[in-house]
């Protein structure tokens, strides 16, 4: 028993010295990293085309798709060579090798592959991606969202940053401080909080920082994951309940404070389009031809929407006229600039801050990601099938970072920040939650920083834009790099 129990206490030791070094090695990093970010910096004034080649590629070397291994959302990659191409996917609208559904699950796809055909057939045998892509996600009761089945964490189908690690939301609640401080009475307005796991540990960490706001607004399309969410809030902050208020729609009285979205514009509807010979066409969904299983399958048609033919402008004004050849796949998110308009209609003062992964336009449009950005996930694995089982897996696509800054500009927002998740963490105090953290806990933390913050992890693909409005102070999270000259 004494040395089963000596025998323990030198294990926890190891442990806790392997913890301390991981710390240490970590910090080292990150204040590598410091220095070479704020070189980078201004290696990028002036050399825009040439860093975005350079980035582009060495992002391509590590952004090969594991295939086989299990992925997480946030850590999925790809390049265009990984993903099946358009003309591929309508030849394999049953999917890639992924673990089979429960029977259950399959009837719970096919009540909801029923409504969309429903739909595709009284629409005229089309409906556009992104309409597709609304109800795979949110129809009530059925969309991927909105019903009951697991989405984030171990047991779901994948993880987003909050759900990986509380140092994420110890980091926000110190840049959203710096505001809530500079405004007075403010509050914070959540938006798609998901399981409601960031909500509970900004709140403590807010609480902490002597900082609560009068109230922090959630507002969730999702009715199940709303319920989630006031459940997890009862269980973990019961203290701070009191300050949380769900809303239906945007505050309609003017809002002054924080707005916080953390990848809730990766899971907006998207249209796709197709560079075809006669010009741009747009991807759409209609019901499989001739062997009458009622698949859904891929149809293309006229652009259905004259905001597709402006942002094409827009991205042949930004790469040139030989941008988009032909063949060339992807997507435009319409709905990411129509939904921060309306935030922009009632924001009188205070920062809106957008969490995603995603690229300024000119990588986003680049050649070789030609096949777009789009991506499912199911049960951690990544693939490229987003007619495979509706309502079983999500979807996704990236951010144009530039389309959303232009729109805060259209909607009289300045463009204060624009970062890598990884220096926005490190300027608002990762390490130093390192440091701080008890020694139980450092070795699990520093795998954290890691991934929240190192290059080939989450810390280069996922970027951090902050909006403004009637708040002139420099941003705490965007004083390591600041990277708006490449929007
Ligand atoms: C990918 S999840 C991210 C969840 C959470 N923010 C996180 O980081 O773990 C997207 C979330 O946005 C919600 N959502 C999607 N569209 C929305 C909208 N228009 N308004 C509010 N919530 C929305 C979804 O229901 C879901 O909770």
């Amino acid at each position: 028993m004494g040395d089963r129990s000596e025998q323990g206490g030198r294990a926890r030791l190891r442990r806790e010295a392997r913890g301390r070094r991981e710390a240490a090695s970590v910090i080292e990093v990150a204040d590598a990293l410091h220095g070479s970010a704020s070189g980078r910096t201004q290696d990028v004034r002036g050399k825009r085309n040439q860093r975005c080649e350079t980035d582009f590629d060495s992002r391509r070397m590590c952004e090969a798709f594991p295939e086989g291994r299990d992925t997480s959302r946030m850590t999925e990659r790809f390049n265009s060579e990984t993903k099946l191409n358009m003309s591929e996917r309508s030849k394999h609208n049953t999917s890639p090798a992924l673990p089979p559904p429960s029977p259950e699950a399959q009837a719970h796809s096919a009540r909801l592959q029923a409504l969309i055909t429903a739909e595709i057939a009284a629409s005229g045998g089309v409906i556009s991606f992104a309409r597709y892509m609304e109800l795979a996600l949110y129809a009530p009761g059925l969309g991927y969202y909105s019903a009951g089945a697991r989405k984030f964490g171990a047991a779901g189908d994948f993880i987003t940053a909050p759900e990986l690690s509380p140092l994420f939301a110890r980091c926000l609640a110190r840049q959203c401080e710096q505001v809530l401080r500079a405004l007075g009475r403010a509050d914070v307005l959540e938006v798609g909080a998901g399981s409601g796991v960031l909500v509970a540990e900004m709140l403590n960490a807010l609480a902490q920082l002597g900082c609560l706001p009068e109230h922090y607004f959630i507002l969730e399309r999702s009715a199940d994951l709303r319920e989630r969410q006031q459940a997890l809030l009862r269980e973990r902050v019961p203290q701070w309940l009191e300050r949380v208020v769900w809303l239906e729609r945007l505050p309609a009285a003017p809002f002054r404070g924080v707005v916080l979205a953390n990848e809730l514009l990766d899971a907006l509807p998207v249209h796709l389009f197709t560079i075809a010979d006669d010009g741009p066409r747009e991807l759409c969904v209609g019901v499989g031809d001739g062997d009458g299983d009622g698949a859904l399958t891929w149809r293309t048609a006229p652009l259905s929407d004259p905001g597709l033919q402006t942002r094409l402008a827009a991205i042949r004004r930004t790469l040139g006229e030989d941008a988009l050849p032909l063949g060339y796949t992807s997507e435009i998110n319409l709905a990411a600039e129509a939904w921060l308009g309306s935030v922009a209609e009632v924001l009188a003062a205070g920062v809106i801050l957008l969490i995603d992964y995603g690229f300024p336009r000119h990588e986003y449009y680049h050649s070789q990601r030609a096949s777009g950005t789009l991506m499912c996930h199911y049960r951690h694995r990544a693939h490229g099938d987003p007619l495979f089982l509706p309502g079983l897996q999500d979807i996704t696509a990236h951010v144009d970072f530039t389309a959303l800054a232009e729109a805060a500009l259209d909607n009289e927002l300045s463009v204060a920040g624009y970062t890598t998740q990884g220096a926005f963490l490190l300027a608002s105090g990762i390490t130093e939650q390192l440091a701080a953290a008890g020694e139980k806990e450092q070795l699990q933390l520093a795998q954290h920083v890691k991934k929240l913050t190192l290059p080939h992890e989450m810390g280069e693909l996922f970027k951090v834009l902050a909006l403004t409005r009637g708040f002139d102070e420099p941003l705490l999270g965007f004083a390591w790099r600041d990277l708006r000259g490449k929007l």
